[in-house]
């Protein structure tokens, strides 16, 4: 068997990782392909590096740009390069620009196609990554979804016979780098006291960055918590504040550029808590038993929501000392899965061709 995968943006590096290393330990061909949709290098090369990832056997070096821009630059660069590589399936990760470009230049010329993490919904339509979930599910004709909830959206929008539950792989790559870092803990920026961990946060989503007045709200708020917050800064909020003014590093807020997933992965593990808009750090909070606090209307994971493990606050109003210092039911179930997803993953495919 021989997959193609497309990847572009920092998320979708993490689940290329464990399943690079499953399609190889089952002895098929992989090529990797790298939209250049992320290219600082602590967006991309770090984590590569980080992660063990191969280097990409092709990158389209398409960078930032507008919705448009940025889709067809893809769309012309992954035709081409579709035409140039055979593949049983072109497997396709998350709900990035590089998702559906990637699903749409394939299927046009009738390439099959892998859906991996189909099936979620935030049934927000502001989300661009909500319109790049639904078409890349609808085009895909293997969708490898996470969890039941998932299963149960793909069955409500007819495509339960193309569809199969394998699990996360964000819990294969979470749980093996924590067992790593717990062994090892990597080298921590400054911002990071060891004896006291501060809070994590980040914010990136364009509807929490895009409007001058609801950043500073979210900054302020995330200023006035009784912890001290380490703010990972994506570059669209590093620029986002800039424009508008607004001060990220202020008392109560240490902001760091960027960190491996490792450090990622070894802060959110001994944070008091969390504080973010992003799908895979509410998850990974979850799966590491970090409490968190989810600066959004609605999430895409719900099952993170149990036992007030997560908490949505779109307006950051609940009271963060309680969140996180609430006492919560050790056991529970296992929603995304046991960490063997990227073999089932692989499994799904093989039994696809
Ligand atoms: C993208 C994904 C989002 C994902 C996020 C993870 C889409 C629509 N959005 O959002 O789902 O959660 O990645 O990080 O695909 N920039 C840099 N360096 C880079 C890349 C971007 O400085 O390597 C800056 C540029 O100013 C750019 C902005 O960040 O315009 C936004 O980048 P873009 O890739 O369009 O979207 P993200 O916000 O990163």
């Amino acid at each position: 068997m021989r997959v193609i995968s497309v990847v572009g943006a920092r998320p979708q590096f993490v689940k290329l990782a464990p399943i690079d290393r499953a399609i190889r330990a089952a002895g098929h061909e992989h090529v990797i392909i790298h939209t250049g949709q992320h290219y600082s290098p602590e967006l991309s090369d770090a984590l590569w590096a980080d992660l063990g990832i191969p280097q990409a056997d092709l990158n389209l070096g398409v960078g930032s740009g507008s919705h448009a821009e940025q889709t067809a630059a893809m769309l012309t660069g992954l035709e081409r390069a579709f035409e140039a590589e055979p593949s049983d399936w072109v497997l396709v990760y998350g709900d990035t620009n590089s998702t559906l470009a990637a699903a749409l230049a394939a299927a046009k010329i009738h390439r099959p196609v892998a859906h991996l993490e189909a099936g979620l919904r935030s049934g927000n339509r502001r989300m661009p990554e909500e319109h790049n979930r639904v078409v890349t599910d609808h085009l895909a004709d293997l969708l490898l979804a996470p969890t039941d909830t998932a299963m149960g959206h793909l069955a409500h929008e007819g495509l339960a016979s193309r569809a199969v539950n394998v699990g996360d792989v964000m819990v294969d790559v979470c749980l093996a780098v924590h067992e790593l870092t717990e062994a090892a803990p990597p080298e921590m920026p400054a911002a990071w006291n060891a004896d006291d961990p501060p809070v994590l946060a980040t914010i990136h989503r364009p509807d929490n960055t895009d409007d001058p007045a609801r950043l500073g709200m979210l900054i302020d708020r995330i200023a006035a918590m009784p912890f001290e917050v380490m703010l990972v800064a994506h570059p669209r909020l590093v620029a986002k504040a800039q424009e508008a003014g607004i001060a990220l590093d202020r008392p109560g807020i240490l902001p760091i550029p960027s960190l491996t997933y490792s450090q990622m992965v070894h802060a959110t593990a001994h944070a008091p808590g969390v504080v973010t808009d992003s799908g895979g750090l509410q998850k990974e909070a979850f799966i590491l038993r970090t409490p968190a606090i989810t600066a959004r209307t609605e999430t895409e994971w719900p099952e993170t929501l149990v036992d007030g493990w997560n908490v949505i606050d779109p307006d950051l109003l609940v009271d963060a000392r309680a969140q996180f210092e609430a006492a919560r039911p050790a056991s529970r179930s296992y929603p995304f899965g046991r960490g063997d997803a990227a073999a089932r993953a692989v499994e799904a495919l093989i039994a696809g061709l």
